[in-house]
């Protein structure tokens, strides 16, 4: 597209659960977003960028519940936290959206309605398995070997029955079809077109659009005692926070949405739900959905239960929000998975942002304050080195304009970085400090000093997506004004830094950090990111009387060794001695507990259990082990009993 052309581009991150505090995966998502909605205005496309978050809900009712809250006052509470967060880190959303607003409530309303009166609606009752940490419905005919665990988180599902609306989803499958073979780009990257086809495939059942064992959420218009499913009611955000029905001009200009970013785990929400949701609704679809990979932290998925949580809060007061903006994005390639590391992380800032980017400016400013009393004068001539670093430069905004439209954030990176190390070696390869000794080099030095601010000029321009506060701080320190108005238009071509200027040499851009002691300090809080959704109410099972109990042989155990299953991440093979005789047991643990963590522990084996094959290996008999339905699970130990022992 050309500079000149004006674009319209709406770009979305997904609305945030305000039952636990976010983490630093949560800032990946809207980083990626911010950073793409900032190029598109410095590209000077009309640009909505919006985030916000996803109030209701059983999970959010019962999260209010355990704190002895009303609802409305826990996630006051939390949403202040999202707000401040995305102030720390420099977001720059146009629009926060809270489902729990007045107009969003009519906007599902209107939505529910629509579809109703279109007859895609209709009564009926759920009778099935639910996943309340994700809010989601599980027909039995998607769940693996029958089990009754979330194939999405792995939580246990709860059975859920009650009179629900349902969404005929079934109605449009041929059309949905025919909609993604049309439109080939509209779910990314291909993997997930894929996955996303075969789900459809394989037989798309209608969706309980509302619940009634709970309240908390937006009544369905024409039968109160029914509150709308949370994932319909979420989805209709992205209307809402567009101006649908409050706004009808704005909404014209911006709706369809040109871009969903989504993790992985919802695209199905966004791909399959939403589109027919808007379909039944008559509504325009969105133009892409994108499912971007997890950030893992020391190559392990983030849960409390591991202690890996990540607070993305301490990280930017000790090391700025634009490290860490810079660090996601540059580390991790859109679309895959991507590790967090704390020395992988203080190995960028030093040697990406301070060596290579800040070294530049401060080198460049140093000289042009030491040999020309800070003021820029105009190039005098022109050598064959001087061509070469316009051309590229040049050459560089291109490729970024291409590259970031493309959201090949990383790629584009690595291209203004290619211009960066190139001015460096510019720098060597000039010498300005021999220059500066005769006299008769002054034009020269002066061209030098000259092409190194030009270059450094188009740099902050390029950088001001991705580390927008350190890029404003670079074009202030060149002496420039108005950074808030410049556009990429502005630096498509060589030689627009304005002769004359007086430059404004500050602190270093980044400051470089000791790996080892910002290793030893590490301000990783894992408490302050805790999941506080409380255990998930598993109803009771029917009475049994004690002579039924004692049929259960439990006996304390010691663990004699310990090995992970190959082949699964969920499994430990165990050798454990009950006093009479040793046993293998295999349990699903393995992503709690380290096989040389379980060694010598005293725990409680069900002995008596029919033998079971789990992945190929023999079983004989049960570890026990608590769990809350959220991801988190203890092992009972029985630490001062002897193998043996009885348990009743
Ligand atoms: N409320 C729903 C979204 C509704 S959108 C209409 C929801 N919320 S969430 O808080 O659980 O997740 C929000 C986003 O954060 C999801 O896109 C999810 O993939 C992303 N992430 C959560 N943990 C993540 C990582 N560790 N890494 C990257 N993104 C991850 O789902």
């Amino acid at each position: 597209m050309s500079n000149k052309e004006k674009k319209t581009y709406y770009i979305t991150t997904p609305i945030y659960y305000p039952s636990a505090k976010l983490h630093i995966g949560h800032t990946y998502c809207t980083t990626i977003a911010d950073s793409l909605a900032r190029f598109h205005r410095l590209r000077g496309d009309d640009t909505l960028f919006i985030t916000g978050s996803d109030e209701h809900g059983q999970k959010i009712q019962r999260a209010a519940e355990a704190q002895g809250m009303k609802p409305i006052e826990y996630v006051d509470g939390i949403v202040a936290l999202f707000k401040d967060l995305w102030k720390r880190l420099n977001i720059s959303n146009d629009v926060f959206i809270r489902t729990t607003e007045p107009r969003h409530e009519r906007v599902v309303q209107d939505l529910m309605q629509r579809s109703f009166d279109n007859g895609d609606i209709y009564k009926s009752e759920y009778e099935g398995w639910y996943c309340t940490p994700d809010e989601t419905f599980w027909p039995e005919n998607k769940l693996p070997d029958g089990k009754h665990v979330c194939p999405d988180c792995g939580r246990p599902l709860e059975l859920v029955k009650e009179e629900s609306y349902f969404l005929r989803l079934n109605k449009y499958a041929d059309r949905w079809l025919k909609f993604i073979e049309e439109n080939p780009d509209f779910i990314q990257p291909e993997s997930r077109r894929n996955e996303m086809i075969a789900f459809v495939k394989s037989g798309l059942e209608d969706l309980s659009i509302s619940r009634t064992s709970f309240d908390w959420g937006i009544k369905v218009p024409w039968d109160p005692k029914h509150v709308v499913y949370v994932w319909f009611d979420a989805l209709a955000n992205y209307l809402t926070a567009a101006g649908y029905l409050e706004d009808p001009e704005n909404f014209d200009k911006f709706w369809p949405a040109s871009l969903h970013l989504v993790g992985k785990e919802i695209v199905r929400f966004h791909t399959i739900i939403w589109p027919i949701m808007l379909m039944s609704c008559g509504l325009p679809l969105p133009k892409k959905v994108f499912g971007h990979g997890w950030l893992i932290v020391d190559g392990t998925k983030m849960s409390k239960s591991l202690g890996n949580v990540v607070d993305p809060v301490p990280l930017i007061e000790r090391y700025g929000a634009d490290a860490l903006r810079y660090y996601l994005l540059k580390e991790v390639r859109l679309g895959q998975d991507g590790n967090f590391s704390l020395p992988t992380f203080i190995n960028r800032i030093n040697a990406d942002l301070a060596n290579d980017l800040g070294n530049l400016l401060q080198r460049t400013l140093a000289m042009v304050e030491k040999y020309e009393d800070g003021v820029v004068a105009g190039p005098t001539d022109k050598e064959t080195v001087d061509d070469e670093l316009a051309a590229l430069a040049v050459e560089t905004v291109r490729k970024f304009e291409a590259e970031m439209d493309d959201m090949k954030i990383d790629d584009a990176l690595n291209d203004i970085w290619g211009l960066i190390r190139r001015s460096n070696k510019y720098i060597d390869e000039t010498v300005p400090w021999v220059l500066a000794k005769d006299a008769d080099c002054v034009g020269r030095l002066r061209t030098v000093l000259y092409n190194l601010m030009e270059s450094l000029r188009i740099i902050s321009v390029l950088v001001s997506p991705v580390i927008p506060a350190s890029a404003e701080n670079m074009w202030t320190q060149l002496g420039l004004k108005n950074f808030k108005g410049v556009k990429l238009a502005d630096v498509a071509v060589w030689g627009g830094y304005p002769v004359g200027t007086h430059t404004a040499k500050g602190e270093a851009l980044f400051p470089r950090y000791d790996l080892a002691e910002e290793v030893a300090e590490a301000p990783v809080d894992e408490k302050a990111a805790v999941d506080v959704v409380p255990a998930a109410k598993e109803p009771l099972k029917p009475e049994i009387d004690i002579d039924t109990f004692g049929k259960t042989d439990l006996r304390v155990g010691i663990v004699l060794a310990c090995e992970k299953v190959p082949k699964t991440s969920k499994l430990l093979k165990l050798q454990i001695d009950l006093g009479t005789e040793q046993r293998q047991i295999v349990s699903g643990i393995a992503k709690y507990y380290k096989p040389e963590d379980m060694v010598g522990k005293h725990v409680i084996v069900v002995t008596n259990l029919k033998p079971a094959t789990l992945c190929g290996v023999e079983s004989y008999g049960m570890l026990l082990a608590a769990s809350d339905g959220n991801d988190n699970l203890q092992v009972i130990f029985a630490d001062s009993m002897a193998a043996g022992s009885r348990v009743r």
